[in-house]
């Protein structure tokens, strides 16, 4: 095994390492102090949308346990804890009245962290969008941006001065395409239309969140989160090349288009454009804000190759087959050169500001045996991209920290329990917290930098 002290030797010494959670995925408490029901909320109550009906009512009980779960994070070593704040909390309907209680939540999570000396990497919005939103057409009504834009107001104005870094969204890719067009997040549509409603609120949301934390807090760096696809080509031919040229104006250009250049992707609205919304005067501006940093969620490639028949929409392409069967638990190929892949891509398309990989890690399912978890695979998989990490750093591109998914198992959405991601095996009967075998690593990892708070 690669000891973790010689391993710590190839990231410069202010490179923070972090540990990554959501609300809805670790939170529980779903009722408590006058929280109220979010898209997952529902979603997970609906038959055949989560596996087994799972929902967020308990997940990790992190509500009730704040404290010792913030000792833990401590004991991990780590820099930085990256958390999401939870919309249905603070402005329960979405609009309408500010509860007090949600804010204070995140009051004692932000001091806990800072007490303990970690930094406080918060994302404002992490899926769980207020369900009265939902009736007014949720991300697809324009209306839901402005909503948005108070609601980060709101955060930031009680929040802001202590939180180290803040990322107005974590996946427009997910929030997007894989909600509304693939069905398989909440609110679970399938319809083009809707979806391209959505990418432009959300989108202009964005911008809206911006401004509104500049104002606020003009120190904290402003950042999204963005699991940008690394695609690679089914093959050399010229059809696959072109194919992944329209799937990234698709996957990719659809967000970073409009974030790093102020328009969207031409081929894509040559294609879709009759179904988008209205673009108003000023929106694009909006959108396109010089940002401090950008996160990348990294896990997988997406492989495709040309779709000759175009007889779907646009980007016409079909899934392409891994270069191999190495998966994890979840089913996802293993692909680390797929990172430096999708950094150097972004990096020649856009002018990019630095860097954080804000999410990267693998599932595997292995329980607790004689009070250890062995989860050798997981720890490989961190090992070979956190090399990745490294190479890039050699080769100048501005990484400047890097967050494992996850600091312990959780709520993985559509996969309910069933599938574990963490550095911590959690028991759901007893919520007992256990170091895997990858967290004694990490942990050795990340103690090795000195902490700059
Ligand atoms: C991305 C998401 O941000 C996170 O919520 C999810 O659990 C992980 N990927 C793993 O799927």
């Amino acid at each position: 095994m690669i000891d973790p002290k010689s391993f710590a030797a190839r990231f410069p010494g202010d490179f923070t390492f972090g540990v990554a959670t959501a609300a809805f995925q670790i939170e529980g408490a779903t009722k408590a102090d006058g929280r109220k029901p979010s898209i997952w909320d529902a979603f997970a109550n609906m038959p055949g949308r989560v596996y087994h009906r799972h929902n967020g009512d308990v997940a990790c009980d992190h509500y009730n346990r704040l404290e010792q779960d913030l000792d833990l994070i401590k004991e991990m070593g780590v820099e930085a804890y990256r958390f999401s704040i939870a919309w249905p909390r603070i402005i329960p309907d979405g609009t309408g009245p500010v509860n007090e209680a949600g804010l204070d939540f995140y009051d004692r999570l932000v001091d806990g962290c800072k007490a303990r000396g970690i930094k406080t990497f918060a994302t404002l919005y992490h899926w769980d969008l207020p369900l009265t939103l939902a009736g007014d057409g949720g991300w697809t009504a324009r209306s839901t941006a402005y909503a948005y834009q108070r609601y980060a107001k709101t955060v930031v104005s009680r929040l802001g001065d202590r939180l180290d870094s803040i990322a107005t969204f974590n996946e427009p890719w997910c929030i997007v395409w894989l909600s509304h067009l693939y069905g398989i997040h909440a609110p679970g549509e399938r319809n083009m239309q809707a979806a391209l409603y959505a990418m432009h609120t959300m989108n202009l949301a964005h911008g809206l969140g911006v401004e509104a934390i500049r104002a606020e807090a003009p120190k904290v760096p402003v950042g999204i989160v963005l699991n940008a696809a690394s695609i690679l080509p089914g093959s050399d031919s010229a059809e696959d090349q072109a194919a992944v040229e329209r799937a990234h104006q698709f996957h990719n250009g659809a967000f970073f288009d409009p974030i790093f250049k102020g328009q969207y992707p031409k081929e894509f609205i040559g294609a879709l454009g009759d179904r988008m919304p209205a673009i108003e005067d000023g929106d694009l501006k909006i959108i396109n804000q010089k940002l401090d940093w950008w996160g990348l969620n990294y896990y997988m490639p997406m492989r495709v190759s040309d779709d000759a028949s175009k007889s779907g929409d646009f980007p016409w392409t079909k899934e392409a087959p891994p270069a191999s069967d190495v998966k994890t638990d979840i089913g996802w190929e293993i692909y680390a050169p797929g990172l430096k892949h999708v950094v150097e891509d972004l990096y020649k398309r856009y002018e990019l500001p630095e860097c954080y990989i804000t999410e990267n890690g693998a599932c595997y399912n292995m329980g607790v045996v004689n009070g250890e978890v062995d989860d050798q695979p997981r720890l490989d998989y961190y090992i070979d991209h956190l090399g990745v990490v490294a190479d890039l750093i050699k080769d100048g591109y501005p990484m400047r920290g890097y967050f494992a998914w996850s600091l312990m198992d959780n709520f993985e959405w559509a996969e309910g329990y069933r599938m574990r991601f963490g550095l911590v095996h959690v028991d759901y009967e007893t919520q007992v917290r256990t170091v895997k075998k990858s967290g004694k690593w990490y942990r050795e990892l990340a103690g090795q930098f000195p902490k700059g708070n």
